[in-house]
C-alpha cells in the first residue's frame, strides 16, 4: 500500500464504515472534552480526524505533542458526524475519521508568523513563501495557472503550432527595458543578455521554416516594477508565417475564448471589438482603455481655438490638444480635496494642471476658469459634453497630444474608481489597432519605436517613413482586458532593405545595426517569409482571471519591488572571490552607499 488511500477532500457519507489512510499537514489540533480533534489538510482539502483516548490510548499519547503544520499519516474508520457538528462549508463536513493508527512523518518548528493572520506582513509571507502557499489562495491560483496553460497548449497543438524553446543566454534585444547581463567566463569582457522576449529568435524560426511557433517563454526585464510588472515574467509567445493581422488575431481570440470557456465557464463574444489607437487615446485617454464604464473623453480643441484663457491659448498656439470629460452627476460627490488629488494624478503624467468646473442647478458653470470662457464657448462645451446641472467637467490641455490624453485618461480612471463606477465582474476584451509606428522622445529628441523596430509600417503610410515618421501607422495590435495590456504583436518587416530604413529612422547607424542585428538582417537576406505574431503576458492574464490585484499573486516565487527574492536572499553579494576572478570581474563600491 502507498502512503494514502484518499485525499483530504475525498470522503463523504458514501464512505461510512470504510478504513482509510490519509496524509497531510496539521491545520489545527484541539482537545475537546478529552478527545483530540485534528483538522488534517492536504492540497485538495481538509478532513477531521478524531482520536478517542478510551478506544486507542497509545495513539492518543502519540498524538498529544502534535502541533500546527506537523506532517502525519493517519489510518482510521470513516464515521458520521453528529448532526449538530456537520460543517456544510466543507466537502468532507459530514464525516470524520476515527483514528486507529498514527504515524508522525515529520515535525515542524513553531511557525515564524501566524499563518491565518490576514495582516501578516508581505515580507514574512514572501520569505516563507512555502508556508503562505499551503494555506492562502496561492495554491489555488497555481492550479488555475496550470489549467490555463494546459488549455492554451491544447489549442496550439490542435492548430498545428510547434513548441520550440529558445535560448536564455543570448544577446541584447530592443524591447525598450534594461537588459540583465550575465558575464562570460570563456570570453573576457563578454556578456550574455537575458532575453526581454524571444522576439528575434521567433522571427528567425520563421526564416527557418517553422511556420507556426509557440513557447511559454520566460522573459527578463530590468525595469521599475509595478503591480503588473515583474523582472522575470512569462509570455505565451507565438509567431506565424504567411499571415496577416486577422490570422494572428483569430488564433489569439481562439486561445482566449477556450480559456474563458474551460476555466471560467464564460462564453466570450467573438470577434473582439477593434478600436484604433487614435480613438482609444481621444476617448479613453489610454492605449489600453478600460471599456467597462463610460465617461468618455472628447477632443474640444476646436471649441477653444480663439480662447482668452491663457493655458488654452498657449497650447492652441503650439498646435496642442485640449481634452475634456463629463463626470456625470459627480459635482456634489467631488470635494475640493478630491479635485486636488485628481490634479496630482494628471500632473504625474505630465499635465500642467487640471481644469475642473461644476454645473450648478441653473446650468451655469462654476469654477476659476469659467470666467475666461465666452458664452459661445460655454454653450459649445456644454453641448459637446451634454452638461447638465450636477455634472463635473474636467479638462486638460497640453502641447503634446499624448500628455493631454494620458493625463485626462488617468483622471477618468481615478474618478471612476473613487465613485465605484467600475464593474468588477466584467471581462471586456478588445483590440487596439493602427498604432503609430514611432513615438517622439522629447528628452532624447529622437524617434523611438512604439512597439519594437521589427514592426511593419502600414503600406499606405510607407511613403512618410523618412519625411514624416510621426504620421506612419504600424501593423501592430494590442489585446486589452479591463484596462490592462494583456498582449501585443504585429506583422513584421521581412525585407532587409525595409528593416535597414527602419533602423535609419530610429537613428541607428548602418554600422550599429550590423553590429546589433546583423544576424537578423543576414537571415532576412536568405528568403524570409512574410510573418507576424504576438505575445500574451501570461502572469497578467492569470491575475485578471483570478481577480488578483498584482501578478505577484500568480507567481510561485515572485520578486519584491526592489527585484529581490526574500526567500533565497537574492541578489546575493556573497559571491566567492574566486568566481569573480574567473570571470575577470571586480566589484566597485559606489561612492555614496545605496539605500
Ligand atoms: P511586449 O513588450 O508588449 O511585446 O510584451 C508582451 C506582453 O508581455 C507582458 N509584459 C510583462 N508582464 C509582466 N512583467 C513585465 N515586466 C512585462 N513586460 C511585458 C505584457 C505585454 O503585453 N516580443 C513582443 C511581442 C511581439 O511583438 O510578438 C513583446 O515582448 O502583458
Amino acid at each position: 500500500m502507498g502512503y494514502r488511500t484518499n485525499t483530504c477532500n475525498d470522503l463523504n457519507k458514501a464512505n461510512l464504515g470504510q478504513t482509510v489512510t490519509l496524509c497531510g499537514w496539521v491545520n489545527s489540533s484541539r482537545n475537546l472534552g478529552g478527545m483530540l480533534f485534528i483538522d488534517l489538510r492536504d492540497r485538495e482539502g481538509i478532513t477531521q480526524l478524531v482520536i478517542d483516548p478510551n478506544a486507542v490510548p497509545q495513539v492518543f499519547e502519540k498524538a498529544k505533542p502534535i502541533r500546527e503544520e506537523w506532517v502525519i499519516q493517519a489510518t482510521g474508520v470513516v464515521g458520521a458526524r453528529p448532526d449538530n457538528m456537520v460543517n456544510t462549508k466543507r466537502a468532507t463536513g459530514e464525516i470524520e475519521v476515527n483514528v486507529t493508527e498514527l504515524n508522525i512523518l515529520n515535525q515542524a518548528a513553531p511557525m515564524p508568523y501566524n499563518l491565518e493572520d490576514p495582516k501578516a506582513s508581505d515580507d514574512m509571507k514572501l520569505k516563507y513563501r512555502y508556508l503562505d502557499m499551503r494555506r492562502s489562495g496561492l495554491l489555488k491560483t497555481l492550479k488555475l495557472r496550470h489549467q490555463i496553460t494546459q488549455v492554451m497548449r491544447n489549442v496550439f497543438d490542435k492548430e498545428g503550432f510547434i513548441e520550440v524553446e529558445t535560448p536564455i543566454l543570448t544577446k541584447s534585444t530592443p524591447e525598450g527595458a534594461r537588459d540583465y547581463l550575465v558575464p562570460s567566463r570563456m570570453k573576457v569582457g563578454g556578456f550574455y543578455a537575458l532575453p526581454q522576449s524571444p522576439q528575434q529568435y521567433k522571427q528567425i524560426l520563421m526564416v527557418g521554416g517553422v511556420e507556426k511557433y509557440f513557447q511559454i517563454a520566460r522573459c527578463f526585464r530590468d525595469e521599475d516594477l509595478r503591480a503588473d510588472r515583474q523582472p522575470e515574467f512569462t509570455q505565451v509567445d507565438l509567431e506565424m508565417s504567411f499571415v496577416e493581422e486577422k490570422d494572428v488575431q483569430d488564433i489569439t481570440e481562439e486561445l482566449i475564448a477556450a480559456v474563458m470557456k474551460d476555466v471560467k465557464g464564460i462564453d466570450v463574444q467573438l470577434p473582439f471589438q477593434r478600436m484604433t489607437w487614435k480613438d482609444a487615446m481621444t476617448q479613453y485617454g489610454s492605449d489600453k482603455p478600460d471599456t467597462r464604464f463610460g465617461m468618455l473623453m472628447h477632443n474640444i480643441t476646436g471649441i477653444f481655438a480663439k480662447s482668452e484663457f491663457k493655458p488654452f491659448q498657449s497650447v492652441i498656439a503650439e498646435n496642442g490638444t485640449i481634452e475634456a470629460m463629463n463626470g456625470k452627476g459627480l459635482a456634489a460627490a467631488t470635494s475640493r480635496k478630491a479635485i486636488d488629488t485628481l490634479t496630482e494624478s494628471a500632473k504625474l503624467l505630465g499635465a500642467k494642471g487640471l481644469v475642473a468646473l461644476k454645473v450648478d442647478e441653473n446650468g451655469e458653470l462654476t469654477g476659476a476658469a469659467a470666467k475666461f470662457f465666452t458664452p459661445e464657448e460655454v454653450a459649445a462645451l456644454k453641448a459637446e459634453l451634454d452638461a447638465q446641472p450636477g455634472d463635473l467637467l474636467l479638462m486638460v490641455s497640453d502641447i503634446s497630444f499624448r500628455v493631454a490624453c494620458f493625463s485626462l485618461g488617468r483622471v477618468r480612471l481615478d474618478l471612476a474608481a473613487a465613485n465605484n463606477l467600475i464593474p468588477a465582474d466584467k471581462f471586456n476584451f478588445l483590440w487596439i489597432v493602427e498604432f503609430p509606428l514611432f513615438d517622439w522622445d522629447f528628452n532624447e529628441k529622437r524617434w523611438v519605436a512604439e512597439h519594437h523596430p521589427f514592426t511593419r509600417p502600414m503600406d499606405e503610410d510607407l511613403q512618410y517613413l523618412q519625411s514624416d515618421p510621426g504620421r506612419v501607422r504600424a501593423r501592430a495590435y494590442d489585446i486589452i482586458l479591463n484596462g490592462v495590456e494583456l498582449g501585443g504583436g504585429s506583422i513584421r518587416i521581412h525585407e532587409p532593405q525595409l528593416q535597414a530604413t527602419m533602423f535609419k529612422t530610429l537613428g541607428i547607424s548602418d554600422e550599429s545595426a550590423r553590429h546589433r542585428f546583423g544576424h537578423l538582417l543576414d537571415a532576412f537576406s536568405y528568403g524570409a517569409p512574410p510573418h507576424g505574431g504576438l505575445a500574451i503576458g501570461h502572469d497578467r492574464f492569470v491575475m485578471l482571471l483570478c481577480g488578483m490585484p498584482s501578478i505577484r499573486e500568480t507567481i510561485a516565487f515572485p520578486k519584491t519591488a526592489k527585484a529581490a527574492c526574500l526567500m533565497m536572499d537574492s541578489p546575493s553579494t556573497d559571491v566567492d572571490p574566486k568566481q569573480l576572478e574567473e570571470l575577470n570581474l571586480a566589484v566597485v563600491q559606489p561612492a555614496t552607499p545605496q539605500a
